[in-house]
């Protein structure tokens, strides 16, 4: 695992935006994972912002969401459909065709997990896998405990993700209850994985995740066991790692 402190979300943002945009550059047909909640907002803004500068161009893009959640259709402003719509897809030239979110409303939400999984595997897999994680642990919608072996599948939140997700709507009953989300598997499937994490209260979650064992109930350790992973943290989400100011890079 490669561990970045920055002094700043923005700086961590800015950071986050330079590796996706150079991918973006060397391989224009990048199959991109993305991520929701409000960790990656920032790092969406500043590909916007690349993309008004003529810097980057998303027409080869495809990309993946992590999760979605059940019962809540395209047109939910609850929804990580509309989310993503309305903070990066709207003002970027990607193909709307190319865009995957794990359609919530599905009739069969068996069958749309398998389809999902058969779109990333047709894609040719996920290239790069943009994460933020829980203050439990969780990466995507894994909650504690989950199988490492699972692919995309239905999952009932976990209490805390519940309350630390009903910021987001008008009260805690609003919370959907089940989501669709990849699995571990597919996630450690990624060739490369970049996890964002800020703020003191992902402080613990991240420690375990960069120096505990390897155990279901801090999902984000399985981390450990991926060739590729880049954690960029601002000073905050690192404040229980053990680093000096020399290894900051910005
Ligand atoms: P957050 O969520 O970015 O809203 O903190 C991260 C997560 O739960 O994975």
């Amino acid at each position: 695992m490669k561990v970045i402190v920055t002094k700043s979300k923005e700086m961590m943002s800015i950071n986050a935006a330079h590796i996706l945009a150079s991918k973006i550059m060397e391989y224009p047909h990048l199959v991109l994972g993305l991520a929701t909640g409000s960790t990656p907002l920032c790092t969406y803004h500043e590909l916007i912002k690349m993309y008004n500068n003529g810097i980057l161009d998303f027409s080869r893009v495809t990309t993946f969401n992590l999760d979605e959640y059940v019962g809540l259709d395209d047109s939910s402003p609850y929804s990580y459909r509309f989310y993503m719509q309305k903070e990066f897809f709207d003002y970027i030239n990607i193909n709307q065709k190319k865009i995957n979110i794990p359609y919530g409303i599905a009739e069969d939400l068996t069958e749309e997990t398998k389809r999902y999984e058969k779109a990333i595997k047709k894609a040719g897999g996920i290239d790069v896998q943009l994460l933020g994680i829980g203050r439990n642990g969780h990466i995507g919608f894994n909650e504690p405990k989950s199988n490492f072996e699972t692919l995309t599948h239905v999952v009932e939140l976990d209490k805390q993700t519940i309350e630390d997700n009903a910021r987001f709507f008008d009260s805690r009953q609003q919370v959907p209850r089940k989501a669709i989300s990849m699995g571990i598997k597919t996630i450690m499937n990624s060739r490369k994985v970049i996890l964002l994490a800020s703020g003191e209260n992902k402080a613990e979650a991240v420690k375990k995740m960069i120096y505990g064992k390897i155990d279901p109930n801090l999902q984000a350790s399985v981390l450990q066991l991926h060739p590729d992973v880049t954690v960029i943290l601002d000073k905050e989400a690192a404040s229980q790692l053990k680093y000096t100011e020399e290894n900051w890079i910005i």
